[in-house]
């Protein structure tokens, strides 16, 4: 192995280290008093109900667990949520973890189960809710009371789409929250643990003065019996999960994208084009695993995010071998224009997916027009699209100006905006400026957007926007006709470089649900491969409706 190699390797180890560290604080939840306390209650964690839920050895793709890093609230945001396999159906499941706060749901919570919901919308998924949750954060209620309205909204809208929603209550569900169950399509109640109940004992006792208590008021017998809210009783916690596996097992759930074994009466008529058409048999997915090792992918990231990197060199550890049905592991489109993005076909795990990928940073109107052109292409065979971010943006100066640059950017973000095929985004390394939107950053709605612990975004480089800052400060001093305090200069720059920095590093970004997880770039294919899969539950259908495009 090279220096070089062996350098960038190290640099990603300890980066990785480091995001195993992160995410077992979210494992925590709500630390190791309260998880015995839990524990001792005779009651399961959300993570290890989430692990019987789901059908044995299946993978489980946990969905933004560092909601809420760098806040005052729990890393994690006191709610796990995540795609599944129950009973052979993908699900969005989500667990609030009673061990932070009782459960309860401060304003990161709230995001995080608006972006699980967007998911399972998106993608057609049935919703498992494993409920226990004190409702809301008392002290934050002003931020999520209005807004978080649209959870319930989301379930029984989610239900009119046909797309089923389930839930299991564990514990209390008061409030606001006992529409979780009340908007579900099928609920399962936990035996002397459910309580379910739109005011308790006390505040009964406040508005009407009537005595009452816990079980009559909301208990899991009452409901199955009395309010007919619990449509299964549950014996214990083990015996609902048993319940709602049954559930799903009996939606006689089809998935009705490609490669899938059969489609729903629904969809047949939203797939009016020839390509891939729905049914295609399962043998469409059979694959050969990459012709490159995915360690490999450690050795290829330089330290210094300007210096670039090859991309087909991450292409070709991340998508399948060549096989039967494969004939090449990737078929570069224009490869000789517009050299500084990579663009072209290939497959992960059996899925076709149209790849675009920076090369040399940055963008100049050639891989702009190039893109353009590739983004209508997918569109018109209906393939998916995936994003390799490692870009500083669009190129500036009054040459590129004068070529049109502003234009034909804006030629590929209406492309990216209007494109209709889903998208998948991964950010391997810098993501900045205007480039993150030609690359279908957060902003442009991905299906899935996935980071690398190395990766960056933001609006520029930490030392390019002090630097901007410096000069704009200097030129309004000159104006004032004041003299520039040089000393403070230098210690502003110092200031906002360091800011910039630290709101640009993954975690930052992960914290504010401004991605879907931060990733090992060696499970890269993996989830990849979870989320074309996902896709796959519903057909995918191309555009032929841009807006204008700028000439
Ligand atoms: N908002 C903010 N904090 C809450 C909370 C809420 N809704 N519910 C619980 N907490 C906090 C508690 O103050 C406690 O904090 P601490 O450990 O720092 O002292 C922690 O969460 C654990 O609560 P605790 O009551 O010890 O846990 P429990 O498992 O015995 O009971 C509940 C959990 C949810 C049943 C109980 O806390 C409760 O009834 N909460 C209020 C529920 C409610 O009325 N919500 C209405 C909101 S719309």
């Amino acid at each position: 192995m090279s220096t070089t190699a062996s350098t960038n390797r190290e640099a990603m180890l300890e980066k990785i280290a480091d995001l195993e560290a992160q995410h077992a604080v979210a494992v925590a939840g709500g630390g190791e008093r309260y998880v015995e306390r839990h524990h001792a209650r005779g009651k399961l964690l959300a993570r290890e109900r989430i692990e019987l839920l789901v059908d044995p050895g299946s993978a489980f793709l946990e969905l933004s667990p560092l909601a809420g890093w760098g806040s005052d609230f729990t890393v994690g945001a006191s709610v796990v949520t995540g795609i599944g396999v129950i009973e052979g159906v993908e699900c969005m499941i989500t667990a609030n973890d009673p061990t932070v706060k009782g459960g309860a749901s401060n304003p990161w919570t709230v995001k995080k189960i608006f972006r699980a919901s967007q998911i399972a919308e998106e993608n057609g998924l049935p919703t498992v809710a494993l409920v226990e949750s004190g409702g809301a954060d008392l002290p934050t209620q002003k931020e999520i009371f209005i807004p978080g309205g649209k959870l319930f909204r989301d379930i029984t809208r989610s239900s009119a789409a046909r797309v089923p929603t389930v839930a299991l209550v564990f514990g209390n569900s008061t409030a606001g929250g006992a529409y979780v169950p009340g908007m579900s399509d099928y609920t399962v109640f936990v035996k002397g643990q459910a309580k379910v109940f739109l005011g308790g004992p006390p505040l009964v006792k406040m508005a009407t003065g009537e005595e009452s208590d816990d079980e009559s008021l909301g208990g899991a017998e009452m409901h199955a019996r009395v309010s007919g809210l619990a449509d299964y009783l549950a014996e214990d916690e083990h015996d609902a999960i048993r319940i709602g596996r049954r559930i799903v097992a009996r939606l006689n759930w089809r998935k009705v994208g490609a490669g899938s074994s059969g489609f729903a009466h629904a969809a047949v008529s939203a797939y009016p084009r020839n390509h891939r058409a729905p049914g295609d048999s399962a043998s469409d997915l059979d694959y050969a695993e990459p012709e490159a090792d995915a360690e490999g992918l450690l050795d290829l990231v330089p330290t210094d995010l300007k210096e670039p990197f090859d991309p087909r060199e991450v292409i070709t550890r991340i998508c399948d071998g060549r096989s039967a049905t494969n004939g090449a592991v990737f078929d570069e489109f224009k490869p000789l224009y517009g050299t500084s993005l990579v663009t072209g076909w290939a497959r992960i795990h059996g899925h076709p997916v149209g790849i675009l990928a920076n090369a040399q940073g940055v963008l100049f109107s050639e891989e702009a027009q190039k893109a353009t052109q590739f983004i209508q292409l997918a569109n018109q065979v209906d393939t998916p699209l995936l994003f390799l971010h490692n870009t500083t943006g669009y190129m500036v100066g009054k040459d590129y100006e004068q070529g049109g640059i502003i234009k034909h950017g804006a030629q590929m973000i209406n492309a990216v905006s209007n494109s209709t095929v889903p998208h998948i985004s991964v950010l391997m390394g810098a993501s900045y400026g205007a480039g993150n939107y030609g690359m279908n950053g957060r902003a442009f709605d991905p299906r899935f957007l996935f980071t690398w612990p190395n990766a960056k975004s933001a609006v520029m480089g930490p030392a390019q926007l002090a630097g901007v800052l410096s000069i704009v400060a200097r030129a309004a001093a000159e104006a004032k006709g004041r003299d520039y305090d040089e000393e403070g200069d230098a210690g502003m720059r110092a200031m906002v470089e360091q800011m910039v920095e630290e709101q640009s590093l993954p975690y930052a970004l992960s914290g504010m649900l401004y991605d879907d997880g931060v990733i090992d770039p060696r499970d890269t294919r993996t989830v990849l491969g979870i989320c074309l899969s996902v896709i796959a539950t519903r057909p995918v259908v191309g555009t032929e409706r841009f807006g204008v495009f700028r000439t």
